[in-house]
């Protein structure tokens, strides 16, 4: 059967790194109270010059020369992000074009945090379904862009940054041992909005809104419905815990991501973590792990991988890959 297997990744953060101990001279927070609570450290902070399309571009062209590939090699991207350089066109339009790309087609996908989990997902499925053969799948994101910078219980979580992976459609037995993504599983369920939401927006205020969060009401669902969706995906394979070589959650909160690896099993020596370095970069969180794991030569290929997010709407989902 045809398999989407990970040939290349790439990432790509901006040149500004910010500490905690910046925000106690914006807001009534600590680098202590920042750290206990939430496992971050510190940020990269995208410039006026640094958008979600330029991030976005430079970790497609990491992960194609990381694949030995180019553009012209390539048919679909999806660009997981919740922070569009404009309403539309779509930013992996925009990419499209910044790779020089006059073939193919590109399109957004809205998931905020889960948005990777959906993007691979969705390429998966254009590969397994013959539509595409090659799919870039980035996740990028400017938050700093819609945080409201004065207000102390969001501000100090999130970050910006860029990942990408390339999928490949390649022949594979058909066996849980294959290459690739051997099964994904997405959920969402809009009761849960007003949690984690964006005040704006072109059809609702005409504005693009600051980013609102009930940080104790997320903090609560996150656990059980990520526990949840990982459960069915060793369902579906009859991999448990102990099969996994690594686990790459999206990086919100070291707290969540330890509460969640506790509840399934999961040897905390397996666990990938970036959010220390990066917080919560929201689409692009799950690359920016990934990459980073595979880069220091913990990630080889052979492992089997779950790829986990939670995020606003809400929506979740989990990919379990073999590298
Ligand atoms: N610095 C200092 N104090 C802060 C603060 C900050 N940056 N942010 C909030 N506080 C205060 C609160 O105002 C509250 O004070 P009060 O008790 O006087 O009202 C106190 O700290 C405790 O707040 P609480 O919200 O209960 O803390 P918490 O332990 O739940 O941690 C989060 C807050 C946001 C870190 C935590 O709820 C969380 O991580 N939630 C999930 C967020 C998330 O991951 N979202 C993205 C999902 S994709």
């Amino acid at each position: 059967m045809i398999r989407s297997i990970v040939r290349g990744v790439g990432t790509a953060l901006p040149r500004r790194i910010m500490k905690n101990a910046e925000f106690e001279t914006l807001v009534d927070t600590t680098d202590e109270w920042i750290v206990q609570r939430t496992g971050i450290r510190q940020r990269h902070v995208a410039a006026e010059d640094e958008t979600t399309a330029s991030l976005g571009e430079a970790a497609a062209r990491a992960a194609l020369a990381n694949a030995g590939l180019t553009p012209a090699d390539i048919d679909m991207i999806v660009l997981a992000t919740s922070t569009p350089n404009n309403t539309f066109p779509a930013t992996a339009v925009e990419i499209q074009e910044r790779l020089g790309m006059r073939h193919g087609f590109a399109f957004d996908m809205q998931a905020v945090c889960s948005g990777f989990v959906y993007a691979v997902t969705a390429a998966d499925s254009h590969i397994r379904s013959g539509l595409a053969r090659r799919v870039l799948v980035i996740g990028a994101e400017t938050f700093s862009r819609i945080l409201d910078w004065s207000d102390r219980t969001t501000c100090v979580l999130f970050g910006d940054g860029a990942g990408a992976v390339v999928m490949e459609a390649q022949e594979q037995p058909g066996l849980n041992t294959d290459r690739g993504v051997l099964t994904s599983h997405l959920r969402s369920d809009g009761r849960h909005k007003s949690k984690l939401y964006v005040d704006g927006g072109p059809s609702s205020t005409q504005t693009t809104g600051h980013l609102r969060m009930e940080g104790r009401e997320v903090f609560k669902h996150a656990v059980g419905m990520i526990t949840d969706v990982i459960r069915d995906a060793f369902a579906a394979t009859g991999y448990t815990a102990d099969d996994l070589d690594w686990f790459v959650p999206h990086q919100a909160n070291r707290r969540i991501i330890d509460a969640s690896a506790h509840k399934l099993g999961i040897d905390p020596a397996k666990v990938i973590i970036t959010v220390d370095r990066h917080g919560n970069t929201s689409a692009a969180s799950i690359p920016l792990a990934l990459c980073a794991a595979i880069a220091d030569g913990r990630i080889k290929r052979g492992d089997l991988v779950m790829l986990e997010a939670m995020g606003g709407g809400f929506t979740w989902g989990a990919a379990l890959v073999r590298m």
